[in-house]
């Protein structure tokens, strides 16, 4: 079949290759675009910290940033993250998945630039702004990328390798502060933001050496370059019939899908992720509002609430001083119970994780504030040098102990699984744009509450002290519900059977669905039929959609 011909299968189970060691090590790079995420939402804590940093930003003798240049200086980033993704999925679609990653790690390396050269705020503003827009990017394609080229059977593993890499980010960002924090030049912030420069130069420079989605390829009709590039990705020869079933099986669901839903021009295009009916749970709505959903309900988890805002519960103990160790506790939880979910994500699947996830969540945010309420943090007097010491320490270690389960819970479950499951629901026609608007949403919430939580918790403000937690634990109560009636099981499907998956179940029996035909054979094509490379003569020749 190099001939350039394709052949049909009606096995759902040959629809792909066996996965080979090789095809596993090329899909689980990309998952390093992780790193990007993590460390550039961690590091900036320490910067903004440093006394050469302050007097470079306020001139000299000042010791602190004031409020509005700390959070310009920390938020422009994330504005720059939520256009960037949404700019990245339309880039993407133009120039490819590779070719996008790769100009995101140039736009990056460009705002690392400007930050490292900046001698006041302008140019480290400039910098971080250039910069998220770089983030946005990686954080939108690489998961559009990785779970266009993965192998079905290992693609959440695979994807959840991508969260493994955002928790090294953020552990490596507090370890890289914490070794420059003493430093009195201006390596004290010229490193840590230096150091964001090796990212962009080992995911750009690995992915020139990888090949492009076949999924992109045949969106753009070039079903030649579709096949070489799933040769590589599975380590199959030219002639593979692995490789040719898998390939009739994407262009016939691409067909299908814009049969349904023509793709029309740029604007047609955007408008495409909003049409269908709200009350029909596979419309292109319903998809759109899924995936932007899941990450608003994934941030509103308070997962970046103990990140930013833990520190005074730890140190009400007494028991640790030093703010680094404080937060290397969660850091480390956090990346150490992250692998777990690449097991459970396969053997479990999507659904049990994020609906058991919740639950976990759950109740160990109202564990905390209800001991806090009672006995715990809530309760407590200045010691002689005007800290804060709980009355009842050992209630406040349980609190402790409580929130590195909850980091437990949402490591293993909700980390991966919001990312995991927005790569796979959406149809190949919406698909760039679906995850890009799902990222973004990602990034938007997690300012939303970057930016309102200290009105809840500051002494002058709100001042909720543990009673905090009731709102998250409230907030988790509803992504449980929302987890068991809307998300479907994706589990060991292509992304072509996820399509017919969410046209014939509902998310609560998802679970029990099997495929029984390709796309290929419901479109009347018999086993082993070849067909021609050009896409629109074959629909022509089949008088149908294929
Ligand atoms: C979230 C981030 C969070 C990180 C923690 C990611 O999945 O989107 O907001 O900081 O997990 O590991």
């Amino acid at each position: 079949m190099p001939g350039g011909a394709l052949a049909a299968t009606s096995d759902v189970n040959r629809i792909e290759a066996p996965v080979t060691w090789k095809a596993y090590l090329i899909c689980a790079f990309a998952s390093f675009g992780g790193i990007f995420f993590g460390y550039d939402s961690g590091y900036i804590n320490g910067v903004t910290g440093s006394a050469v940093f302050i007097e470079i930003i306020e001139g000299p003798g000042a010791t602190a940033l004031t409020g509005s240049h700390q959070s310009l200086i920390v938020s422009i980033l994330s504005a720059g993250t939520f256009f960037g993704a949404l700019i990245a999925g339309d880039v993407s679609d133009i120039i490819g998945r590779k070719y996008t990653i790769i100009i995101g790690c140039l736009i990056y390396i460009i705002g690392v630039i400007l930050q490292v050269a900046a001698h006041g705020l302008g140019l480290i503003v400039a910098g971080r702004l250039i910069a998220g827009i770089g983030v946005g990017f990686e954080s939108a394609i690489v998961i559009l990328y990785m779970s266009e080229i993965c192998p079905r059977k290992v693609r959440g593993a695979l994807v959840a390798g991508y969260q493994f890499c955002i928790t090294i980010g953020l552990l490596v960002a507090s370890c890289v502060d914490y070794a420059c924090k003493n430093r009195n030049d201006t390596g004290s912030y010229r490193i840590p933001i230096g150091i964001q420069f090796a990212w962009g130069l080992i995911l750009g420079g690995g992915l020139l050496f990888l090949p492009d989605s076949p999924r992109y390829f045949v969106k753009r009709g070039r079903v030649e370059k579709a096949r070489a590039s799933l040769c590589q990705l599975r380590g199959q020869p030219a002639d593979s019939e692995y490789v040719e079933a898998e390939l009739a099986e994407i262009i016939a669901n691409e067909e299908y899908e814009r049969s349904l839903i023509p793709a029309g021009g740029w604007f047609n295009g955007w408008a495409n992720c909003f049409k269908g009916s709200l009350f029909k749970s596979n419309s292109n709505l319903r998809k759109t509002i899924l995936g932007t959903s899941l990450q608003m309900m994934q941030q509103w988890t308070g997962v970046n609430f103990i990140f930013y805002y833990s520190t005074p519960f730890l140190q009400s103990t007494g028991a640790i001083s030093n703010t680094f160790l404080i937060s290397l506790i969660f850091t480390l939880v956090n990346v150490c119970s992250t692998p777990i979910s690449f097991y459970t994500v396969e053997k479990f699947g999507r659904r049990p994780l994020l609906v058991w996830g919740a639950l976990g969540m759950l109740i160990c945010q109202f564990l905390v504030a209800i001991i806090g309420d009672t006995v715990g943090f809530n309760k407590a007097h200045l010691d002689p040098a005007g800290n804060t010491v709980a009355n009842n320490i050992s209630a406040v270690n349980a609190q402790i102990a409580f929130i590195a389960i909850f980091i437990f819970f949402f490591a293993s479950t909700w980390g991966p699984g919001a990312w995991i499951v927005i790569g796979e629901i959406f149809p190949l026609p919406i698909r760039s744009r679906g995850v890009a608007l799902s990222t973004a949403s990602n990034w938007l919430w997690n300012t939303i509450i970057a930016v309102i939580t200290p009105y809840m918790v500051n002494t002058d403000e709100a001042n909720l002290k543990s009673n905090v937690f009731f709102i998250w634990g409230g907030l988790c109560t509803i992504a449980f519900v929302y987890a068991y009636f809307l998300i479907p099981e994706t589990k060991g499907l292509s992304l072509e059977q996820v399509d017919k998956m969410m046209e014939e179940t509902s998310p609560r029996t998802s679970s029990k669905w099997k495929p029984s035909t390709t796309f290929a054979s419901d479109m009347g094509i018999k086993d082993g039929e070849k067909l021609g490379t050009n896409i629109t003569e074959d629909v022509e020749r089949k008088g149908s959609i294929f």
